[in-house]
């Protein structure tokens, strides 16, 4: 049986973890032991949780090392800012964020934006402001905040770190909650990429994953965001939910490629521990997604999307090709967590890399809020990352991109693994670097375990 692996994560081996959505979301386990080991979304800790973590509580008041802060600036630097609002919740989603019903009085999107306005001064105090060359606006559904809520967002990043020129400016958005006005505002307000939570084309699926906008919606989002100058249009497909069959994956991508979109992001569904999705597959009212359909549909939209000129530029990642007028298609602000760059996350439980030093934030609205009314950076935990800890990053990262893991990287018994990968027919060697091929894009969590025992 072939095992697709993007989408695993396995809790029974010690090392480094992977979870599915490197795209959105690269989670890695804490700790090497079997026990204690925490794996988490980089950006908005929202992801699995198994056991304690072993980094580090931080009880003193947050502050960087001298040498993390060397290079600032030099390096890629982005600003990633969550928002934790969604107007309902998704039953197989376990990010980060909370309904009004959930969030009662303990917070609101003021507190949050007053918040986030201090953090924000704080963290440019504290890196001495580069200035950003990617943000990245994700939830939750940032187009709650509308229009002049996201450019509000945007104006205080201009005003505590400024943005580099030719600066890639996204938000997330969800289809349900745009309208031509919304993209207009945010064209004025400075935004240049639109990524759009589409999920699906086929309405049972979209029903089985609780969404709550109609089919054609997301297509007609992606046409008003491009009617209203934005270049730089992503869909978010998920493949694999239960119920969804051939013919409706065609549906979705055939609705994709009629949007004429520059990216598309696609995930296996994961059914994250703790959701309503879980629940209902522990009580067998909803089958769990099968590898080897997941497998055939992930080969089915890589063939359809490159036919259409969406090349693969990370296992779940394809853009179209570069041209002058276009620039770069790809995610900038992805490429930098994929390539070791900085980043600072704002916002409940966003997590944040500056220099070998990863730390999040607290994961409640109402804390984060109340410690930043303190005065205080909200962070809820820290760790340094050891020479070994870089390392095993830049394999698992950088093997995932089209460019491939450089071989330079690797120690002379990965370098014999990685031959040993080559001649299992699952990876090329391309101009010094090891390069998935297509068969190894099903087998990637494999091949890096390979190329790191
Ligand atoms: C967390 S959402 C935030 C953006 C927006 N609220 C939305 O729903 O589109 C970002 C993307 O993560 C993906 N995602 C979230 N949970 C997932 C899961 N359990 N399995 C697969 N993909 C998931 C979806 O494709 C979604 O578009
Ligand atoms: S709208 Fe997006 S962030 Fe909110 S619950 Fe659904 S998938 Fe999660």
């Amino acid at each position: 049986m072939l095992t697709i692996v993007p989408r695993q994560i396995d809790n029974s081996d010690p090392g480094t973890y992977f979870h599915q959505n490197w795209g959105k979301c690269t989670a890695q386990a804490v700790g090497t032991s079997g026990v204690g080991r925490r794996v988490e979304c980089w950006e908005t800790g929202g992801v699995n949780v198994t056991g304690t973590t072993a980094a580090q509580q931080t009880a003193a008041p947050f502050a960087l090392p001298a040498r993390s802060l060397e290079g600032v600036g030099k390096r890629p630097f982005g600003i990633y800012i969550h928002v934790p609002f969604c107007a309902t919740r998704c039953g197989y989603c376990d990010f980060n964020t909370y309904t009004a019903g959930e969030l009662g009085t303990s917070a609101s999107p003021q507190s949050w934006m007053e918040g986030l306005k201090r953090e924000l001064d704080l963290a440019a105090e504290m890196t001495g402001a580069p200035a950003a060359e990617t943000v990245f606006v994700g939830g939750g559904t940032p187009s709650l905040l509308g229009g002049d809520g996201l450019t509000e967002v945007l104006a205080a990043v201009r005003s505590s770190f400024g943005l580099a020129p030719g600066a890639e400016v996204t938000t997330e958005s969800n289809p349900e909650s745009t309208s031509p006005a919304f993209f207009d505002a945010l064209r004025v307000g400075g935004f240049t990429r639109i990524s759009l939570g589409m999920q699906s084309a086929a309405q049972h699926v979209l029903k089985i994953l609780d969404r709550t906008h109609t089919p054609g919606r997301a297509v007609a989002a992606a046409r008003e965001a491009r009617a209203a100058g934005f270049s730089h249009v992503n869909l978010d497909l998920i493949y694999g939910t239960p119920g969804e069959r051939d013919i409706d994956l065609d549906a979705s991508l055939d609705a994709v490629l009629s949007a004429d979109v520059d990216h598309v992001s696609a995930y296996s569904l994961i059914v994250e521990d703790g959701t309503a999705m879980a629940r209902k597959v522990r009580r067998g009212e909803l089958p769990a997604p099968d590898d080897d359909v997941l497998a055939t549909r992930y080969e089915r939209i890589d063939s359809r999307l490159s036919e259409a000129g969406l090349s693969w530029y990370e296992v779940s990642n394809w853009a179209k090709a570069e041209t002058a007028e276009s620039g770069d298609t790809r995610c900038r602000h992805n490429l930098g967590y994929w390539d070791g760059g900085d980043w600072w996350g704002a916002g409940p439980g966003a997590h944040s890399h500056v220099g070998g030093v990863r730390w999040w934030n607290v994961k409640h609205p109402a804390r984060y809020a109340e410690q930043l009314a303190k005065g205080e950076l909200p962070v809820g935990g820290s760790e340094e990352l050891t020479a070994d800890d870089i390392h095993m990053e830049r394999v698992m990262l950088t093997a995932r991109l089209r460019t491939g893991l450089p071989l330079s990287e690797l120690v002379a018994s990965e370098r014999i693994s990685a031959d040993q990968v080559v001649v299992d027919g699952l990876a090329v060697i391309e101009n010094d670097h090891l390069v998935l091929t297509d068969r190894g894009r099903l087998l990637a969590d494999a091949v890096i375990r390979t190329v790191l025992a």
